[in-house]
């Protein structure tokens, strides 16, 4: 193994599956593809056996029978033996137990027999290609398949004191193979974890190490577009730097960037997850990348879309967002798949160019956009000058293009009064100031009632800046700056996890 692994964060999970482990419970983790389930389970199975705590890593992929599963099983026992873990002979005594016939359900008793004499946890990264290659096979098939599967680990997870850490890209993988989520193994694996999108620190943290290992330096501008541009998921990140030489500035590398979704890697990416979903799933996809968000909106244009909405927040790749009764909106979780599809001419939707892919569904600001969209309660945050300011929720929240300018986001707290924000991830200048004021008064020469003015700024804001604003508020402006740390509040109020 001499390959340099990075690894970055996820500090929460490991905590959680720890606890997990020492409470003898079990766990699921779920999160969409590229996420980082497999380098979490990993790096989870190493930092747990620096602690001598025991459990073998399992990847459900690589299995078609039972000798496979029990195969894999034994590679991660030798390297418990290696570390003095179990002892040799425990070794033998499972290659005894072995050489008996080898059905799927023998391989799984023996798993979880042995397992629980000699391990803390076992971790079955996929599970749902297991239970559904096994449920093909005897003597599952005839009863009941998959699920016939399911039942039995819970069966052996009832019989054998060990933790189960078990990881899928949805429930709703699992679910469509149980049928029902009243299935017992749901009822068992009591803890869920959804991995989400790396922040935007840990992102550029990534990015660095991995830039360290391939030997290419940029700067730190060029370092957060990319973090901008990959919104937090490993894959993405990886995928990209691929593409990536020293010294691009950060317009090369956005330009690289959207090379890549029109004809590169990313465009056989999308295209292939793409192609994986139904129709109907194709068709309200495509709607939601148009920005038509509003639930009976869709439900009206595409029949069949009701239920088609419900399949895709639990297989994880639209989020609901509950306005009130009768109003929800909903928006595609993976920015990177939305602006792909942005990019696209289907059916009757026309490609947007990628200026316009940039400010409606991408980056920064539209992830504040849909925070503040999300936040169903107030909130009071910290200005940068040192007040407290109580925001949303919010009726409505939408960017603003006119021939007069364009307005980051207009958040409705009424029909007519709104916040004017303006939305940045560098460092803010006085400049930026100015342009905020300026956006106060398009705002108002529209007929709205501006209630307060809003500079974001992800990367915190100049000492000129801060002194500008200042002046200006004492004048009476009533403006506000918001930075990253409080930005992150928000975020994580409305439910979303970036930045
Ligand atoms: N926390 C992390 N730190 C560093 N690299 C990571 C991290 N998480 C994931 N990666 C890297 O990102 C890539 C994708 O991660 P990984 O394969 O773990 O995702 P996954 O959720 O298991 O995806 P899949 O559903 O395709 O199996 C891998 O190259 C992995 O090493
Ligand atoms: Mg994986």
């Amino acid at each position: 193994m001499g390959e340099i692994m990075v690894f970055v964060n996820r500090e929460e999970e490991i905590k959680e599956l720890e606890q997990v482990v020492s409470s003898r419970d079990n766990a699921f983790i779920i999160s969409l593809r590229g996420y980082g389930k497999t380098a979490l389970l990993k790096e989870f199975n190493r930092r747990m056996s620096q602690k001598r705590v025991k459990g073998v890593y399992i990847n459900c992929l690589r299995i078609y029978s039972g000798s496979d599963l029990l195969e894999l099983f034994g590679e991660g026992l030798k390297k418990l033996v290696e570390l003095g873990f179990i002892k040799y002979e425990d070794l033998k005594d499972l290659e005894l137990r072995k050489s008996s016939i080898e059905t799927t359900k023998y391989a799984l008793e023996l798993l979880f027999e042995f397992g629980s004499e000699h391990l803390n946890f076992i971790i079955l990264d996929e599970i749902s290609t297991l239970l559904s290659r096994f449920g093909l096979k005897k003597p599952y098939r005839g009863l009941g398949g998959s699920k016939a599967v399911m039942e039995h680990i819970k069966g052996l997870l009832d019989t054998y004191d060990i933790t189960l850490i078990a990881s899928d890209t949805s429930l709703n993988s699992l679910f469509s193979l149980a049928r029902d989520y009243s299935a017992p193994l749901f009822k068992e694996m009591r803890r869920v974890l959804f991995l989400s999108p790396l922040s935007m620190t840990h992102s550029i943290e990534l990015i660095r190490e991995e830039l360290k290992v391939r030997g290419v330096s940029l700067s730190e501008d060029s370092i957060a577009r990319i973090a901008e541009l990959t919104y937090g998921v490993p894959q993405y990140i990886k995928m990209f730097l691929g593409l990536v030489r020293s010294g691009m500035t950060p317009e090369e590398v956005e330009e690289a960037f959207y090379q890549d979704m029109r004809s590169g890697s990313f465009n056989a990416y999308f295209k292939l997850l793409f192609e994986k979903f139904s129709s109907t799933e194709q068709e309200v996809l495509v709607f939601l990348s148009r920005k038509i968000s509003r639930g009976s909106e869709i439900i009206r244009r595409i029949p069949g879309a009701y239920t088609i909405l419900d399949i895709l927040c639990r297989k994880g790749i639209v989020r609901k967002i509950v306005k009130s009764e009768r109003e929800s909106h909903y928006l595609i979780t993976d920015k990177l798949l939305e602006a792909w599809l942005q990019l696209q001419d289907i059916g009757q939707f026309k490609k947007i160019s990628e200026r316009r892919v940039k400010l409606l569904s991408f980056g920064f600001e539209s992830i504040v956009r849909e925070a503040l969209l999300g936040l169903n309660r107030s909130i009071e945050l910290d200005d940068s000058l040192g007040r407290k300011i109580v925001i949303a929720p919010y009726r409505k929240v939408t960017r603003y293009e006119s021939a007069l300018g364009e307005i980051d986001a207009l958040a409705y707290l009424s029909k007519n009064a709104v916040d004017v924000y303006e939305i940045t991830i560098e460092k803010a200048d006085t400049e930026k100031v100015k342009q905020l004021m300026s956006k106060i008064a398009i705002a108002e020469s529209t007929g709205l009632s501006v209630e307060r003015g809003i500079l974001i700024a992800y990367q915190g804001f100049k000492k000129e800046a801060l002194k500008f604003a200042e002046s200006l508020v004492k004048a009476g402006s009533k403006i506000y700056l918001i930075e990253g740390s409080e930005v992150k509040k928000l975020v994580k109020e409305s439910g979303m996890r970036m930045p």
